[in-house]
């Protein structure tokens, strides 16, 4: 298997409110970096010329619209993330088998070799626990139903999910190695842990098996953003090593 850079598992959360301010991070970021997230907020402030300014500056996409609908709009949606250029792009496994494998033919029918951008499937958003869940019908415990939905995703053709950094192991042992875990919820040790609960380092992170972390504040509220990366990607290195 090729092996990645330590940096290139860094996704940098783009959650600021216009554009320009995330070009400013792109810009002084994207040697540092693997991608870049782009979630709804951006998506929904700035439409797809976020996403090509971005790719303009040298930065790779993580397209966050999370995808939820009947299977033929998400694979026409899914199609057009692929020829926007996004090199990662993401729907909810709740949206259903036939949904995600819909999506996943649409893309790789694609004719053009470059446009095949990972696929990942957002399983039970982490927001949710089992007194979210009952009402909606859901009953079985919240780590089975991951699992369940992860094993439904790699079914479908997805190449990985969404998790929380301690739900990374239950995926990999069920999932198996190459099935991608996609990991936000991540401090560095002495980092403000804001709204996340249960964080891990970026080192227990690809320790417990993440190919990518997802990292917002702890780098683009740093006063020095890039010194913040690079000690993030030393942190990945060691772990590699
Ligand atoms: O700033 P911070 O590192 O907490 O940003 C994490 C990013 O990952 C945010 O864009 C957040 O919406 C996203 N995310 C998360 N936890 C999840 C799913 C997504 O923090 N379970």
């Amino acid at each position: 298997m090729k092996r990645t850079a330590p940096k290139d598992k860094i996704i940098v959360a783009l959650d600021v409110e216009n554009l320009p301010a995330a070009l400013k991070l792109v810009e002084l970021l994207h040697d540092e970096v693997g991608a870049f997230k782009i979630g709804k907020q951006l998506f929904t402030a700035s439409g797809p010329d976020a996403v090509r300014s971005i790719q303009g500056l040298g930065g790779r996409v993580f397209l966050d619209l999370k995808f939820h609908d009947i299977p033929t709009t998400v694979a026409k949606a899914s199609v057009e993330a692929a020829r926007l250029g996004a090199f990662m792009f993401n729907m909810h496994a709740l949206g259903g088998f036939a949904m995600m494998q819909e999506a996943v033919k649409a893309v790789r029918a694609l004719s053009d070799g470059k446009l095949q951008p990972l696929m990942i499937a957002v399983t039970v958003l982490t927001s949710m626990g089992p007194d979210d869940l009952k009402p909606l019908g859901i009953t079985l415990p919240v780590d089975e139903l991951v699992v369940r939905l992860a094993l439904l995703a790699k079914e479908a053709g997805m190449n990985g999910v969404v998790a929380s950094p301690r739900e990374i192991r239950l995926i990999k042992k069920a999932c198996g190695p190459d099935f991608l875990v996609v990991t936000p919820g991540i401090r560095p040790a002495g980092a403000e842990a804001n709204d996340q609960k249960r964080a891990m380092t970026p080192g227990e992170a690809v320790q417990a098996g993440a190919d990518f972390i997802v990292v917002g504040r702890p780098i683009t509220h740093s006063p020095d953003p890039q010194a913040a990366a690079r000690s993030i990607a030393g942190e990945i290195a060691l772990v590699l090593a």
